[in-house]
């Protein structure tokens, strides 16, 4: 049981925003619904048919893809928020993936100071992680979420059939997400998700679980003071891949390279953290017997350093990385210097 009321899970959940909109509808001007061109396609269809009391409402649609969650793309809403009439007391319906909630969550979060909005999350990465905890964010100058905030919406609904139509590629990508709430949190979660693909339509309750996990770690720390930084755990590295890719203009997966990052910091969790090295390589030999990272093979490491000196985590120049202390255990704060992330690098994807 999810215990962020906020959160709309389950069978009746769409019923239950439907309610949602019969109760607070009235009090909002407008409400414009932004979407990529995959949701507007698969997604919107079964949204708007569904909910008996949203009966008008403008689109807003972007390209789907990292490259959308830009500054370039932000403005481009803003004027059209401004073209549609938006005002204050509009509400902006995020009805996506990653990309459109975290970038629709900073567009509803600046527009005239602020303005409410509601996460859909179409992509089982959204569903798990980036439509709620309150973190929204928009890529600068090749650098991931440079800007961004801490707004919550007013509510999320996760509803699992939107899964249907997802690509086998971006469920796997999503699923990364889920394994790392099991690696910090829940040894049960990690060894049933980690030993072999659960599919799509047995996912409910192992999303719900992991949703609860981050639930749990957000309330208990929703600025990321300490507690809510073990939600990092994979992205001091994974963060340096996807903005060198990014440098490239080559996308390349969030949860991908979060996988990746696991990888790594796990072989630094061995080295820093005294995370036994039989749990490290059942981390390692199951991460690898799930995603291929021949991508990575011919990257010279060093190429990632000026990346990972940006990450958020760092304090005075610092490298700070999550580590593992064991399976379903975190620890924050560790110091990494190059050598010994070079050394975890290659011990995962050789001697480059
Ligand atoms: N995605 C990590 C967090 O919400 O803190």
């Amino acid at each position: 049981m999810i215990s962020n009321p906020s959160i709309l899970f389950g069978l009746n959940a769409m019923e239950e925003l439907d309610q949602w909109f019969a109760k607070h509808g009235s009090r909002y001007s407008k409400v414009i619904a932004l979407v990529d061109e995959n949701t507007m396609e698969h997604c919107m269809p079964e949204f708007a048919g569904s909910l008996e009391n949203l009966t008008d409402f403008e689109l807003l649609e972007i390209e789907a893809g990292e490259s959308s969650k830009s500054s370039e793309i932000l403005f481009q809403l803003i004027s059209a928020l401004q073209e549609l009439g938006a005002d204050r007391s509009s509400l902006l319906i995020n009805l996506g993936g990653g990309v459109v909630c975290d970038l629709g969550g900073f567009l509803a979060s600046t527009y005239m100071r602020g303005i409410h909005f509601i996460n859909i999350p179409t992509s089982l990465l959204a569903m798990t992680d980036a439509a709620h905890g309150g973190k929204t964010g928009v890529d600068h100058n090749g650098i991931k979420n440079l800007m961004g905030s801490f707004t919550h919406p007013q509510c999320t609904l996760i509803w699992t059939d939107f899964l249907a139509t997802l690509p086998k590629k971006e469920y796997e990508n999503g699923y990364a997400e889920m394994l790392k709430h099991g690696l910090i949190s829940d040894r049960n979660l990690w060894n049933s998700l980690s030993q072999s693909w659960i599919n799509k339509e047995e996912i409910g309750p192992y999303l719900e679980k992991s949703i609860q996990i981050k639930t749990e770690i957000v309330e208990a720390d929703p600025h990321e003071l300490n507690e809510r930084k073990k939600l990092n755990f994979g992205h001091s590295t994974a963060h340096a891949i996807e903005s060198y890719f990014l440098l490239k203009e080559m996308e390349v997966s969030h949860g991908w390279a979060v996988a990746a990052g696991i990888l790594v910091e796990a072989e630094l969790s061995e080295m820093k953290s005294r995370l036994p090295f039989i749990e490290k390589d059942e981390i390692v030999s199951r991460i690898k017997a799930l995603y291929s990272f021949e991508l990575l093979k011919g990257l010279k490491v060093e190429d990632l350093h000026p990346h990972l000196l940006n990450d958020k985590k760092n304090r005075n120049h610092a490298l700070l990385f999550v580590l593992l202390s064991e399976i379903g255990k975190a620890v924050v704060n560790v110091p990494i210097d190059f050598t010994e992330f070079d050394l975890a690098w290659k011990k995962c994807f050789g001697n480059v």
